[in-house]
């Protein structure tokens, strides 16, 4: 991997002497140009001080482009949950690597990742693009992430600046929180990403905290993020997250995304002219962007950019996101070894369900990206174990809204290639442009190629063998009018409200026909509604649920091992909207039971993002939380399955075991306002305080073998912090394996909620011991006073080293900051 650090320089002097000679030389027109974005993803160039062109990109799980759909194929890495679960620095920096070769490789500047809001409640739709319930976890990965983008020229953007854990009237929410709980949860990542790794540039969020639009708040922006912490970066706005021009330039904004028709594109000059707003602001505002500019080598024409990077499909990137995905699974229940399994046995398994088929290897949203392939749970365990080893059986329906169809079932009319055709009409009704597309689906914006069209035409001929039921339609919303061979019809598909409507979780309409092999099926649009995707529907139609559990049912029957895959689609793990409830979708619960009621063992491999309920849970042997794997999905799960890779993953969130349980859990606004009332006992902090138990605890994951804890030293102390802790641990089961050696501090004052303060990995082989030190961090050993505002450590109480609060191991007294006790 290429790994030279190609940010282009020039001394701080000298560029600061360029900035500040390129600002005097612009007038007003031209400075309040360049503070709003030139198009979706990009920047104003000037080339009358040498400013080039800035792209973005979106960025948590891949680099994607300018599109939302239908872009260019790029790396689908494993979700952000996943990659956390590994807790795990070298990790995340490897994961920068990638998504910097990738950005390289699309001549983009900025990656619009990584997302560092916390795990408030399990139910925030966005959990699965972010890290997790902890704010050191959170920024310690954060800033790998970024310092690893950075290193290679390509800037990154932790987002959302703040307290937008929820996606429930996401626009317009005010997130009403304590000073205390901003000081030491959300707002800790942000600051150790700033501190540690000085990110190029933050993206403020579209909700209010406490009162003032994230984009207004002088406070946040200026006061904290920019003064307090000497942030000397860009802060843009989410996208239309603006809405005002003189309050948001003096609160601390320096870019409006996206452009070029903005508020501050209207009136900031007359803002400016009407002594609203200083020129000086507005320079300071150029400043930064100048910065940036200059970091990431678009100022005064000194970047180069990575040639032959590797492909998405290549052995090279095939191989890494294979491990990154298994590496972050987490083994949950083991009962008698059940895993891994044996790969020279003769035991027959059958693999089961709907996500076994289609395997969900990411979340909806602006994170999408377009993968070369998605190698399924089912493909890649008949890969691993054998063929004949392996029966496949579909499971029930987990979805309600179809997706566009799969490649492999449909056909371009006119080229007789797999996927379909698109073609664009005016307003008479005269062909503009015919285009094939690889996937039947399209993106209807500024920035396509269908942009300007009055209508638009899908068609494809359907790839099938034989005479079947089809699920026939189209998705995406807008005026249709669908054909099939003896169907036809007009249908209005409503949008989804809110910013990105369009875009997720799209409405989607289909009905079930009988069709022949090479049917034609068309589905034309009109252009009324813009910014929106389109696709063409073809499916095969799914049995009901009872009659899918009862085949699945005598399948699991006459095996020697089950393994159902169950999990979330981009229905429940999306941006924009949040969940209702953990239960897994549709009756993939009920298909579970039955099969534990019979099968000789069952496997569930969980397929989601964040918690689910899991009702069957004493009833099955083995439970694999899998993630959202990326593109490489089924092989990374196969690899876990039998230890090829151990799953050595760690929850990053609390796992309740009902809905409405733990201590944050609704994301209604009521009269627009969030409380979170739960303050600083967020996720383990808050159960830890609680008689009632989750079903696994932040830090859970079993991995593959055993380990004991021998003893535990407190090494370094520094006032009243707990700097370094040394731990003496062995690998005592069976199996090489990673272990994630966790250390929490809980405070003498039981009003002070316990913390994870530090963590290290070790891998050790059967019967080795090791001596580790665990480095902990001081800004998690202190808390928040308001009044008179300002931090006070933590004294005394006890040091606990746990695999998860659920499971400690070895604890510490601390009297006077002495360690006066340890054991097993
Ligand atoms: C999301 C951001 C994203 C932006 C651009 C917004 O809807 O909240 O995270 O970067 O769109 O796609």
């Amino acid at each position: 991997m290429n790994k030279r650090d190609r940010s282009p320089r020039m001394s701080s002097d000298t560029s600061n002497k360029a900035i500040e000679h390129a600002i005097a030389t612009l007038n007003l027109t031209s400075k309040v140009k360049l503070l709003s974005g030139a198009r979706m993803f990009s920047l104003w160039s000037e080339p009358a001080i040498g400013l080039e062109e800035i792209v973005m990109s979106d960025g948590p799980t891949g680099v994607r482009g300018p599109l939302v759909v239908g872009g260019r194929v790029s790396c689908l890495l494993p979700n952000a949950t996943l990659i956390a679960q590994s807790w795990n620095v070298d990790v995340m920096d490897e994961v920068g690597q990638i998504l910097a070769d990738e950005a390289e490789d699309q001549q983009t500047h900025v990656v619009l990742g990584p997302t560092v809001n916390l795990h408030r409640t399990p139910l925030g739709g966005r959990l699965f693009e972010c890290f997790s319930e902890d704010p050191v976890l959170t920024g310690h990965l954060g800033a790998a992430y970024v310092r690893s983008l950075q290193k290679r020229g390509i800037g990154a953007t932790p987002k959302h600046f703040l307290a937008n854990e929820s996606e429930t009237e996401r626009t317009t929410v005010d997130s009403v929180v304590s000073d205390s709980a901003l000081r030491e949860l959300y707002l800790l990542p942000f600051q150790i990403i700033v501190e540690d790794a000085q990110p190029w540039t933050i993206m403020a969020s579209y909700n209010r905290i406490n009162g003032t639009t994230a984009t207004e708040h002088d406070q946040l922006l200026n006061k904290i993020l920019k003064e307090e912490w000497g942030f000397d970066g860009l802060v843009m706005s989410d996208w239309l997250a603006t809405k005002t021009a003189a309050e948001s330039a003096n609160g601390g904004l320096d870019l409006v995304m996206p452009g070029p028709d903005t508020p501050w594109s209207r009136s900031l000059e007359a803002a400016v002219v009407a002594g609203d707003v200083t020129e000086e602001t507005i320079n300071d505002h150029l400043r930064r962007l100048l910065r940036l500019a200059h970091r990431v080598g678009a100022f005064t024409g000194t970047r180069t950019w990575a040639r032959n990077v590797p492909s998405p499909d290549s052995p090279t990137r095939r191989e890494q996101l294979r491990r990154l995905a298994a590496g972050g699974m987490s083994v949950l229940v083991n009962r008698d070894r059940t895993l891994p399994l044996r790969k020279d046995s003769d035991d027959r398994i059958v693999v089961i369900g709907r996500h076994a088929i289609d395997t969900v290897a990411q979340g909806g949203g602006s994170a999408i990206v377009r993968p070369p392939h998605v190698i399924s749970a089912a493909k890649g365990i008949i890969a691993a174990l054998g063929e004949d080893r392996v029966t496949v059986v579909d499971g029930v329906q987990t979805r309600t809204q179809w997706l566009a169809a799969n490649p492999d079932l449909v056909r371009d009319p006119v080229s007789g290639t797999r996927g379909a055709r698109a073609r664009t009409f005016d307003k008479e009704g005269k062909l503009l442009e015919t285009r094939h597309l690889d996937v039947p689906e399209l993106e209807i914006s500024a920035e396509s190629w269908a942009a300007g069209a009055a209508s638009i035409e899908l068609s494809a001929d359907l790839a099938i063998a034989n005479r079947a039921k089809m699920m026939i339609g189209s998705r995406g919303a807008g005026n249709w009018t669908i054909s099939a061979p003896g169907h036809s019809e007009s249908v209005r598909t409503p949008f989804h409200n809110g910013p990105g409507g369009g875009f997720f979780r799209p409405k989607s309409h289909a009905v079930p026909l009988e069709v022949e092999p090479g049917a034609r099926i068309t589905a034309v649009t009109d252009a009324e509604d813009e910014n929106r995707l389109i696709g063409l529907v073809a499916e095969p139609a799914l049995k009901n649920s009872a009659a899918a559990i009862r085949d699945a049912v005598a399948a699991a029957a006459g095996a020697d091992t089950a393994i159902v895959v169950v999990g979330n689609t981009q229905e429940q793990e999306t941006e924009g909207q949040d969940k209702d409830t953990l239960a897994l979708p549709g009756d993939q619960d009920a298909l579970v039971a039955a099969i534990a009621a019979v099968a000789k063992r069952t496997v569930v491999v969980v397929n989601a993002a964040t918690p689910v309920l899991m009702p069957w849970i004493a009833d099955v042997d083995a439970v694999l939380f899998a993630g959202l794997p990326g593109q490489e999905a089924g092989d990374a799960i196969a690899a876990a399955l039998t230890g090829d890779i151990e799953p050595a993953g760690r929850l990053v969130t609390t796992f309740p075991a009902r809905d409405g349980q733990g201590p944050a859990w609704s994301v209604t606004p009521r009269d627009g306002k969030l409380p979170y009332n739960e303050g600083t006992n967020v996720g383990y902090r808050g159960w830890s305080r609680s008689t009632d138990k989750p079903l696994f605890w932040f830090g859970h994951g079993l991995g593959y073998t055993e380990w004991e804890y021998k003893k535990a030293e407190i090494t370094a102390i520094q006032e009243e912090n707990v700097t370094a802790v040394e731990v003496t641990l062995g690998n005592a089961g069976g199996y090489p394996g990673t272990e994630t050696v966790q250390v929490y501090r809980f405070a003498d004052d039981p009003t002070v909620s316990p913390r994870l303060i530090g963590w290290c990995q070790v891998r050790l082989e059967p019967g080795e011991e090791a001596t580790v030190e665990v480095s902990c961090d001081s800004r998690a050993q202190r808390v928040w006073h308001t009044p008179p505002c300002h931090w006070e450590e933590i004294t005394g109480g006890r040091i606990v080293v746990a695999r998860g609060l659920g499971d400690v191991r070895l604890e510490l007294s601390l009297v006077q900051n002495t360690a006066v006790t340890a054991g097993t």
